[in-house]
């Protein structure tokens, strides 16, 4: 594409420690990029703020990691994909996607009965994003969507397998059940991490689908589209170990607003990346 790098890093972004969730699934799916991380670490959460408060943010982070040179970004943040990916398409030069769309065809492919669950923050749910993009897809679905604040803190705080989390998630989900739902949206980049709690709960008659995984896979489809995908080979020998010690690959960079020990336990304790000390960087932006 054009006079973009295919060697140059992926930029990738949210609202906090949440997207390292869609870094994993991207350092599965594409083992042989380098990633530029930023997390707005300072400005967690973006799910009560308003639109214009999110696009002002996203904006100052796409345009930091413009400066990186990326050569593409992935809105790794559900709020950040609903409120502010359509700006960001407008000023940023180099191929973006969110994590909305992508989960969206998902559940639209997984949902026999045409009648899906959409869990997500109080932001995405009153954007009705989720639901415009399954009914673009399927006319016929029935969306029922559940903003879920909660969640986020639980998961936070570790109690991703805890008896609370079990009774808040009933609080949450029993009335989509109730519409008789037969898949679920992981709409915010926290929930997946809830995902065998969520199981126990909905029943195996309920696919959960995860945005996360699918949006590595489109984004593995747009790279090799635009032929950005770098080139495989004796510089990316080690990709099999890098698998293993996600985070730790040379070439990776993270970027936080604050509290960068913070995000390293976070990245190490509930998603197994470990990332060296010297590889998280604070960068904050004013207000
Ligand atoms: N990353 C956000 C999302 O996926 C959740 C945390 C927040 O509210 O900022 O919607």
């Amino acid at each position: 594409m054009g006079d973009i790098d295919k060697n140059s890093p992926i930029g990738v972004f949210d609202s906090g420690v949440g997207g390292l969730t869609v870094v994993k699934e991207l350092m599965e799916q594409l083992p042989d990029e380098r990633i530029v991380y930023y997390g707005d670490t300072a400005r967690v959460p973006y799910g009560n703020k308003s639109k214009e408060t999110v696009i002002r943010y996203s904006r100052e982070i796409a345009d930091f990691l413009c400066e990186q040179k990326v050569k593409a970004i992935v809105v790794a943040c559900n709020t950040a994909s609903a409120l502010a990916l359509e700006e960001l398409k407008k000023s940023v030069e180099v191929p973006i996607i969110g994590v909305v769309k992508p989960g969206a065809r998902a559940a639209a492919d997984a949902s026999q009965k045409g009648k899906i669950g959409v869990i997500a923050t109080r932001a995405t749910v009153s954007s009705g994003i989720y639901e415009a993009y399954l009914k673009e897809k399927r006319p016929d679905i029935r969306v029922y969507a559940k903003a879920c604040p909660l969640f986020v803190p639980l998961v936070e705080e570790g109690l991703t397998d805890d008896p609370i989390t079990d009774s808040i998630i009933h609080m949450y989900l029993d009335g989509l059940l109730a519409e008789g739902i037969d898949a679920l949206v992981l709409g915010c980049t926290h929930y997946p991490l809830l995902r065998d709690s969520i199981a126990r709960a909905v029943g195996k008659d309920v696919t959960l689908v995860n945005p996360a995984y699918e949006t590595a896979r489109s984004f593995k489809a747009l790279l090799d589209e635009k032929e950005l995908l770098c080139g495989t080979g004796e510089k990316n020998g080690q990709n099999a170990e890098n698998r293993m010690i996600a985070g730790t690959r040379p070439g990776n960079e993270f970027f936080v607003s604050d509290s960068p020990e913070q995000f390293r336990n976070f990245a190490g304790n509930v998603l197994s990346i470990r990332i060296g000390a010297e590889d998280v960087k604070v960068k904050a932006f004013a207000g």
